[in-house]
């Protein structure tokens, strides 16, 4: 899917927010309960520790969002839509949107987007869509996972990889040059067995027992990865009219050091201007991308008028990228002291029924 940067009505980002929760998980401790160690996951994905939720996805989701809204001075009442890229929802029905909606007010369109790591990258499109489509003239665009829900402390290969957490931005129309400039989505159906959660839909109707997994062959998503995320980016560069060497600030999802890496000398941007956090969260999924560019902003990496490249894959195969051009704000309008209730427990504690499990 194509959609080309014009001087005409498209999203600009005005607010930004991120949620992480409070309880760690560092590598020590999973090597203190599977069969693996700190050095392994170091070097091969870059990941050092990461968060594991005591509260419910769409909690998680609530508290970005609140962020988000404040450094755009706005309400969720402001809000004709409400788009939460996620594959690890609270319930079937209704969309992590919608719970959302209950907490915060407002009678805009609510909805979930499942392109798993991809998802924020989709959901900024879409929005992007229906507002220069006129549906639209203010969304609040959310990633937020909670895939420790998931994890399968049995299988070391995917249980070290991935974590909990939520990022938000509020986005609004403008003709102005800031704003989403284009962006380019794309899914290779034939590769859906290559990385997959199995367990958590409705597949069990049809079988007799279909536990809870995530599925990753690790080497053939890498590969794919890397090819198809940096080939997603060039062309996404080219439809706003712009080069690869135009790019100021690299957001790329946050799977695996080498694959950012990869990425960004395929950019050719600075190590300086490529925002990492994988080491803290480890692989949030559609998470991923809003936390980092909420950290990026506030850590002064994306300054006013920063050509950003967002750039995502994640099970489908899904991949795809948007060209950001950031106005000129890069302060908060507002901030909020709008806290969830802590957690005593540590995150390996959250995870103690799993541990028990394996009789430990
Ligand atoms: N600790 C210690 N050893 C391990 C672990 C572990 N946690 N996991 C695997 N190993 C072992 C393997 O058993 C294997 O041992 P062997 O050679 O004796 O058989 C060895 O380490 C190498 O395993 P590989 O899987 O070949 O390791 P690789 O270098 O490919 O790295 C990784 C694995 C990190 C998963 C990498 O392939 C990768 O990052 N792939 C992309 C994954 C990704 O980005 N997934 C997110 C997708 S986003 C979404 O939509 C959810």
């Amino acid at each position: 899917m194509r959609s080309e940067g014009s001087s005409m009505r498209h999203a600009a980002i005005i607010g930004w927010g991120a949620y992480a929760p409070p309880a760690v998980l560092s590598n020590d401790d999973l090597a203190s309960v599977i069969d693996t160690n700190d050095e392994w996951i170091t070097t091969r994905s870059g990941i050092k520790e990461r968060r594991i939720s005591h509260v419910t996805n769409s909690d998680m989701a609530t508290a970005a969002a609140r962020h988000a809204l404040a450094a755009a001075n706005l309400d969720a009442g402001d809000m004709d839509l409400i788009i939460v890229a996620t594959c690890s929802p609270d319930r079937a029905v209704p969309s992590v949107a919608a719970y959302v909606q209950r907490e915060l007010g407002g009678l805009g369109a609510t909805m979930d987007i499942n392109a798993a790591c991809s998802g924020f990258v989709y959901a900024l499109s879409v929005a992007n869509g229906m507002i220069a489509a006129g549906t639209a003239d203010r969304a609040l665009v959310i990633g937020a996972e909670r895939l420790s829900s998931f994890l399968d402390l049995e299988d070391r290969t995917t249980a070290v990889l991935f974590g909990d957490g939520a990022g938000a931005v509020v986005v609004e129309a403008t003709d102005g040059p800031e704003g989403v400039l284009s962006s380019n989505l794309h899914s290779d159906g034939s590769l859906t067995e290559i990385l997959t959660i199995r367990g958590a839909g409705t597949e069990g109707v049809f079988a007799a027992d279909v536990p809870t997994t995530v599925d990753m062959e690790g080497r053939e998503v890498f590969r794919n990865a890397v090819t198809r995320m940096g080939e997603g980016a060039v062309v996404a560069i080219d439809n706003a009219g712009l080069e690869v060497d135009d790019i100021d600030v690299l957001i790329s999802h946050q799977a695996n050091i080498r694959i950012i890496d990869a990425t960004a000398k395929r950019l050719n941007v600075d190590p300086e201007n490529v925002y990492t956090n994988i080491h803290a969260y480890g692989n949030t999924s559609a998470a991923s991308i809003p936390i980092a560019l909420s950290e990026a902003v506030d850590q002064g990496v994306v300054k006013p008028g920063s050509l950003v490249a967002m750039v995502a894959f994640g099970g489908g195969l899904t991949w795809g990228a948007a060209i950001v051009r950031w106005g000129d704000r890069v302060e908060r309008l507002r901030t909020t002291d709008s806290r969830l209730p802590g957690t005593d427990k540590t995150g390996l504690e959250l995870l103690a029924d799993r541990v028990q499990g394996l009789g430990l």
